[in-house]
């Protein structure tokens, strides 16, 4: 399973990568505005520096909601470096716009993804990545797992290419349950990463070893 980190943060995003496991990046228009990243020609050079820091996909999300708009941006997005990957929401017209430009070799993630016949629909117009926010849907009392599942199935039913992002993921359980599911991608903040590292026989093991290393020497 691939690590996205989902974040504008520029330090996160170098500390993540020093990391060594980290795949990509997702942002979207609220962590930018986090970041306090504002104006579309900042906007577009926060994405290049994010490109700079990693080697995998980052994915910038295109502002516009008709048609034209979003092809108009996201050809502006994709041009700006080979890693981008343009981010279209879950509506109409984004189902169109993603089928444009997968005809095109435009690579493309799906956003705001919250059941499994959206996800059908984001594999049928050719999306690359596919995002169901599975911390969101846990907010409302509903399984964000559970559609992790559901696409996951629906997509080796019939071999759709489409990568399961697995996106709004929160902590270190939503990662280790998306990789049981068969998530291809996971992204969430670097917290759900590092504390993957954490067990206190860890701790308790290392701190025996060098104890008894030191009494020898
Ligand atoms: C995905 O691409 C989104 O940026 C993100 O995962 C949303 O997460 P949130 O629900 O924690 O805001």
């Amino acid at each position: 399973m691939k690590f996205f980190i989902d974040t504008a943060n520029l330090d996160q995003i170098r500390e993540a990568q020093n990391l060594g496991v980290i795949d990509g990046v997702t942002t979207n228009p609220s962590l930018m505005a986090k970041e306090g990243i504002t104006g579309r020609d900042n906007i577009l050079k926060h994405y290049v520096d994010i490109c700079k820091i990693v080697d995998g996909d980052v994915s910038a999300e295109v502002i516009a909601t008709d048609f034209e708009g979003m092809v108009k941006e996201g050809e502006q997005l994709a041009d700006l470096h080979p890693q981008i990957v343009v981010k279209v929401p879950m509506i109409k017209e984004g189902v169109k716009a993603i089928k444009y430009f997968s005809d095109r070799g435009i690579r493309t993630n799906c956003t705001l993804v919250f059941s499994a016949g959206q996800a059908l629909l984001a594999a049928k117009a050719g999306a690359t990545y596919v995002s169901p926010f599975i911390g969101r849907l846990d907010d409302i009392s509903t399984d964000g797992l559970n559609l992790i599942a559901e696409i996951r199935l629906i997509y080796d039913n019939y071999g759709f290419e489409t990568q399961i992002l697995a996106a709004s993921v929160r902590h270190t359980m939503h990662v280790l349950e998306c990789a049981k599911i068969g998530a291809d991608v996971m992204t969430g903040p670097l917290s759900s990463i590092e504390g993957l590292l954490n067990h206190p026989l860890t701790d308790i093991g290392l701190e025996k070893f060098l104890a008894d290393y030191k009494k020898g020497n």
